[in-house]
């Protein structure tokens, strides 16, 4: 077990070895048996964290600010727009102050070639861990509750589970890759065959897509790419299957939108979940955009695990706080 995470950042899902992933899910089930007996765990008293926000979210700043508080600490919530960044304050200046201020500096940053440059910046200059809650690039938090949950549902024996990772067709807006990236990084490190379906115009950044490879050949996992959701669905043990935007072939949301809507088909209904093992798990970090990218029947099924998963966004992150910020 890898003990000392104190300091340290969380940017990318490849900060942590596998040893040092496997120490926080250990602790966030600690930390999850503990909030169930009603046990204290307050290993961050007078501790703060500063939540900074340059997109919207449900769950992220929910599960943060609920866990810190847990933790017997504080979590402070900070809008980009209400700060006077757009006015000058500069990547090194805010990890430099809030530095100085909090002993964690939390930070969700979407917008494409920005956002995990601008966390990396901050890093560099702040004495306190730096932990993505999303970038552009990766959502590492997402995948450290969606290895957990996985774990909960089948085992800690995760070799020849097939996971499918599939885009699904959304209408609101094109949403990050960061998902899919940090699943296909993630993932086979636990011994999980990835099967990853898109249309072609939905691909992942050249470089995860290696890492991704390297991280399967390690691990003696699959790694496999299709064009084809019903083919990858095939016998499933996990299906994930999300919207992500066609980033890597237009950032126009117009342009994007007009590729998209070629793919309506691509909807996760009950008809393609029987393409999947019986006991096939059905999973979503959310929002979904509901009867479009994923039918109600799906999503309130008995395969769901969407609410579970939801819930381990806070003991995951918790373990990560616990372990870093002490
Ligand atoms: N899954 C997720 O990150 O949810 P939010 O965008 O609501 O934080």
């Amino acid at each position: 077990m890898q003990s000392d995470l104190r300091g340290r950042d969380l940017i990318g899902d490849l900060d942590f070895s596998k040893e040092e992933v496997e120490t926080i899910l250990d602790v966030a089930w600690d930390l999850k048996r503990k909030r169930a007996l009603g046990e204290s765990h307050a290993y961050l008293r007078d501790k703060t964290l500063a939540m900074l926000f340059f997109f919207s979210s449900t769950r992220t700043r929910g599960s943060f600010e609920s866990g810190m508080a847990q933790l017997g600490g504080h979590a402070a919530f900070i809008e980009s727009r209400t700060t006077q960044i757009s006015h000058g304050d500069t990547e090194t200046e805010m990890g430099e102050i809030f530095g100085r201020y909090f002993d964690g500096i939390a930070i969700r940053h979407v917008d494409w070639g920005i956002g995990n440059r601008y966390l990396n910046l901050v890093a560099s200059a702040s004495r306190v861990p730096v932990l993505n809650m999303q970038c552009e690039i990766y959502h590492p938090h997402q995948c450290l509750a969606d290895i957990m949950t996985i774990i909960e549902k089948k085992g800690r024996n995760l070799k020849r589970k097939k996971m499918v990772v599939s885009w699904a067709y959304a209408s609101s807006y094109l949403k990050p890759i960061s998902v899919p990236q940090s699943l296909i990084l993630q993932m086979p490190r636990f011994g999980l065959d990835v099967v990853l379906a898109h249309p072609p115009e939905f691909k992942l950044m050249p470089e995860i897509m290696e890492q991704a490879q390297e991280a399967a050949r390690v691990a003696g996992a699959g790694f496999e790419v299709t064009d084809d959701m019903e083919a990858a669905f095939k016998d499933a043990d996990v299906v994930y299957a999300k919207s992500w935007g066609p980033l890597l072939t237009t950032q126009d949301p117009d342009e994007g939108k007009v590729i998209q809507d070629k793919y309506k088909s691509w909807i996760t209904d009950q008809r393609k979940m029987d393409l999947a093992k019986e006991d096939a798990i059905y999973m979503h970090p959310l929002p979904a955009d509901r009867d479009v990218e994923v039918t109600s029947e799906v999503m309130d099924g008995p395969n769901s695990v969407v609410f579970d998963q939801a819930e381990n966004r806070m003991h995951a992150q918790k373990a990560v706080m616990a372990l870093t910020m002490r």
